[in-house]
């Protein structure tokens, strides 16, 4: 457990911006009773690209917010791992307490992590997970088994298509891919992977739609262009789901789940997009994997572990539910264990 840090880089950051100390001291006395004795936190978050990810930023800043026992130091990535990169470099000049790292993908980190271990910061990993060489360059990751909520919404469609009589190679797929080499896209892709090998449906095409609306309505519309037989589009996030209805319904097509007769059928992962639910409440999203975004005080509770001289568990991953509002389907089965399709209508 390390001793909590004066805020003695904050005033010398306030220094340097004030002018080394020649106008306004006032403001870094200010800055500094405020937060003395708090628990710094230094947080660099990968980027604002989607509703889910705002949800996660929001429950972060409530958790170690103003008001909280902690001072929080947000950095956002814009989904570039070199700003993420240099962030976790700043936080370690700033001899922050802990750091919270969500990394935009998987490769890449060793250095950097090792670096924060030199300096005697722990990392906690929150929502994707990193690939290094040695695993103790970190304390713990809380997040979403990623795989899962992938097996979990082609066991759906697998389900779907027996309750219909639908055969399996009359299933044309296309993926919208999530950010490339990140653990949500990585997991879901192989969970759609492995249910189509083991079912025999065709998977037209894999794109990466980087998590965007704006993407994935773009290259939705480009697989519209080149292929006339997509009947199934995965999306591997709400956000892509939405700009991939948009470029359905600019083609002058269906989205909806009944692809016998010409419409195409739209899945999704997160279930926090309020727009995205309407359109499940539209029949145009058939059915969500649920991804939950909420970590603020599941890493608040890791922190608290290590301040109070535990080590947490190395792995801690979140519950999640399977939305769907279609009547065929109410519960799956998934490595032995059965989940119940939850209606996000009902109350
Ligand atoms: O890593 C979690 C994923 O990242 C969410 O599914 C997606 O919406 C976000 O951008």
């Amino acid at each position: 457990m390390k001793n909590k840090k004066t805020f003695m880089w904050l005033l010398l950051s306030l220094l340097v911006l004030t002018g080394c100390g020649s106008s306004r001291p006032v403001q870094t006395e200010e800055i500094e009773n405020e937060d003395a004795g708090k628990i710094v936190v230094g947080f660099s978050q990968l980027g604002a690209e989607s509703d889910w990810r705002s949800a996660n930023t929001a429950s972060m800043k409530e958790a170690f917010g103003d008001g909280t026992g902690y001072s929080l130091v947000f950095k956002d990535g814009q989904q570039k791992q070199t700003n993420q990169i240099t962030a976790i470099r700043t936080f370690i000049q700033q001899d922050v307490d802990y750091i919270v790292l969500a990394p935009v993908m998987e490769s890449g980190w060793d250095s950097v992590l090792t670096e924060a271990k030199q300096a005697d910061i722990p990392v906690i990993l929150v929502d994707r997970m990193v690939d290094v060489a040695d695993r103790s360059l970190y304390s713990c990751w809380v997040g979403s088994d990623f795989e899962l909520e992938g097996k979990k919404v082609c066991e759906w469609l697998h389900q779907y298509t027996l309750a219909k009589g639908i055969a399996p190679e009359d299933l044309h797929i296309v993926d919208l891919q999530g950010t490339f080499g990140s653990t949500a896209q990585l997991g879901r892709s192989r969970g759609l992977n492995e249910a189509a090998l083991e079912h025999g449906w065709d998977i037209v095409a894999l794109k990466d739609a980087d998590f965007t609306q704006e993407k994935g309505r773009e290259v939705m519309a480009q697989l519209l262009r080149e292929y006339h037989n997509i009947n199934v589009v995965y999306c591997e996030n709400d956000n892509e789901a939405i700009g991939a209805i948009k470029a359905i319904e600019a083609a002058g097509l269906k989205a909806g789940a009944d692809i016998e007769n010409g419409e195409i059928m739209v899945l999704s992962f997160d279930g926090i997009n309020e727009e995205a639910l309407s359109y499940m409440a539209q029949g145009k999203i058939a059915c969500i994997g649920e991804c939950n975004p909420h970590h603020g005080p599941r890493v608040e509770a890791l922190i608290q572990s290590i301040e109070d001289g535990g080590i947490p568990e190395k792995f801690n991953y979140v519950e999640e539910s399977i939305f769907s509002t279609i009547k065929e389907v109410t519960t799956i089965t998934v490595d032995g264990q059965q989940y119940t399709v939850a209606n996000p209508f009902d109350n």
